[in-house]
């Protein structure tokens, strides 16, 4: 089975770039840079909150535009040799323009490595850029603007970060605005966060969002269910994250929503953290449920239908 997964050409659609930082790139960054990291490992938490620490610790040895490119032309050499053909990818602007990065720093170099992965590598991809849900809507705001000379460089912009106390609703103005400038719009529903259920609800009745990032609670409100089964909305589902940031991989939920014909994905979420990319989440899963061929095929199907890529992308990759 696992070569039958291996060989299978995939899609990844919850991806954060930042997450793809492995200890040894860091440390070669961060001596290059004259960075200084803490001494406690950034690879050891428990849950989302303890996770974002060593996350964000790990992104200050990003400083110049190389380090951006290098970091996502890593990741795409990985991926590929996984068998991965597509892949949308977040990156997280603020986690680098609080630091005094440029956000024209950040993108040319991940849009670098993307043409470099296209050529090189065969590998197809898209940016998806993220707001950090803890600091103000304000921020997301202008981050937003300072993203329109690259409009054409992003095809939408999700939420990440820590979702305490910080709902769908405190960016409504910001996801209204970029509906307007023409991305597509995904926000991250954590696995068992307070509220989940209200919070997939906002997203998907209240903002509107094309997808829903991660969003396993929504088994708690069949309504819910039946409406993003309605519309086709993708749910992209982080098992092995799951099992860092909660209490276990959550298969007996992505066995349901599958089962209901919701439109699940399996993806890897930040997997040099994890120590997963997405060939071992498939994998997990496929053992922890038994899956068959045809719900693997089933769940790559999903990808694609719920991808943002252009038709003629979709063709190559089908
Ligand atoms: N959830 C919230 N914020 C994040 C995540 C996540 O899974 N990964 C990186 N930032
Ligand atoms: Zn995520």
């Amino acid at each position: 089975m696992e070569d039958f997964i291996r060989r299978m050409p995939k899609s990844e659609l919850h991806l954060h770039i930042e997450g793809t930082l492995e200890p040894g790139l860091r440390d070669r960054l961060a001596a290059r840079n004259g960075v200084t990291l803490p001494s406690r490992p950034a690879y050891d938490f428990h849950d989302l909150t303890s996770f974002l620490v060593g996350y964000y610790e790990g992104m200050s040895v990003l400083v110049h535009e190389p380090d951006f490119y290098e970091l996502a032309y890593a990741y795409f050499e990985k991926a590929a040799a996984q068998g991965v053909v597509y892949a949308e990818i977040f990156f997280d602007p603020q986690g680098h323009t609080s630091r005094g990065i440029p956000f024209g720093t950040v993108i040319r170099g991940l849009r670098r490595a993307q043409l470099d992965a296209r050529r090189v590598l065969g590998l197809h991809s898209q940016l998806i850029m993220c707001f950090l849900r803890d600091f103000q809507a304000e921020y997301a705001m202008a981050t937003l603007l300072e993203s329109l000379p690259y409009k054409d460089w992003i095809v939408g912009v999700g939420l990440d970060s820590d979702e305490r106390g910080n709902p769908p609703s405190k960016f409504a103005a910001v996801f209204a605005r970029a509906r307007q400038e023409g991305y597509l719009l995904t926000m991250h529903c954590d696995v068992d966060q307070q509220d989940a259920v209200q919070h997939i609800r906002q997203a998907v009745m209240d903002i509107g969002v094309d997808r829903v990032d991660h969003g396993v609670n929504i088994l708690e409100d069949s309504e819910l269910v039946a409406e993003v089964k309605r519309r086709g909305i993708g749910l992209t589902l982080c098992p092995v994250s799951n099992r860092f940031v909660t209490d276990g991989t959550k298969s007996a939920e992505l066995r349901r929503l599958l089962d209901e014909g919701v439109r699940v994905t399996v993806n890897s979420d930040d997997p040099a953290y994890f120590t997963a990319y997405v060939l071992e989440n498939l994998v997990t899963v496929q053992q922890e449920l038994d899956l068959t061929r045809d719900e693997l095929v089933t769940l790559q199907r999903n990808a694609i239908e719920a991808s943002w890529a252009p038709p003629a992308v979709r063709q190559e990759v089908l």
